[in-house]
C-alpha cells in the first residue's frame, strides 16, 4: 500500500503528460528564413523567436557578420524556442542543422529540456493538448 501511494504521488508532480521538449536553437540570423521553412515543413506549429547576443568559445573575437569583423565580444544571433510532443524532437532538431549549418565558426547550438506541462490560456487545455 505505502508502494502505491508513493507512485500515485509520483504521478500526480509530473502532471498530466511528461512528454515535451523544449528545443532552444541559436543561430545565424541569416538563417532564420531557411530554419523557418524547414520547421513548417516537417509540420512544426509554435515557436518563439527572439533576437539576442552571445558568444560561444572563441569569444566572438573572430566572428564575421554581415561581412565584417564584430569588434564587441557579443554578436547578434537568433534564437528560436519551441516546445514539441516527443515524438517531433529528431526530426526538428535534423531539420535546424539541415538549414542552419554552414559549417564555419558561429554557426550557433541546440540546447533540449523537458518540459513538464504546458498550457493553452484559451481554454485551458492541458499538456501535448496545449502545444
Ligand atoms: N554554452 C552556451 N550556453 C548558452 N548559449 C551558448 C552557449 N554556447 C553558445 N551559445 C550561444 O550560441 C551562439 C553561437 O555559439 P557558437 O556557434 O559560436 O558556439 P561555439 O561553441 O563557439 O562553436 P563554434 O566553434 O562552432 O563557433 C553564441 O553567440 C551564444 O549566443
Ligand atoms: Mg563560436
Amino acid at each position: 500500500m505505502a508502494q502505491r501511494g508513493r507512485s500515485q504521488l509520483e504521478k500526480s508532480e509530473t502532471g498530466p503528460a511528461n512528454i515535451m521538449t523544449k528545443i532552444e536553437a541559436v543561430i545565424q540570423n541569416s538563417k532564420l528564413e531557411a530554419v523557418k521553412t524547414a520547421l513548417q515543413e516537417i509540420g512544426v506549429e509554435g515557436m518563439t523567436v527572439l533576437e539576442v547576443r552571445g558568444h560561444g568559445r572563441q569569444k566572438g573575437h573572430t566572428e564575421v557578420y554581415r561581412g565584417r569583423e564584430y569588434s564587441v565580444d557579443l554578436i547578434p544571433k537568433t534564437k528560436i524556442e519551441m516546445v514539441l510532443a516527443d515524438a517531433m524532437v529528431d526530426k526538428t532538431v535534423q531539420a535546424i542543422l539541415g538549414a542552419a549549418r554552414t559549417g564555419k565558426i558561429g554557426d550557433g547550438k541546440i540546447f533540449l529540456s523537458r518540459i513538464d506541462d504546458a498550457i493553452r490560456i484559451r481554454n485551458d487545455e492541458r499538456g501535448e493538448g496545449a502545444l
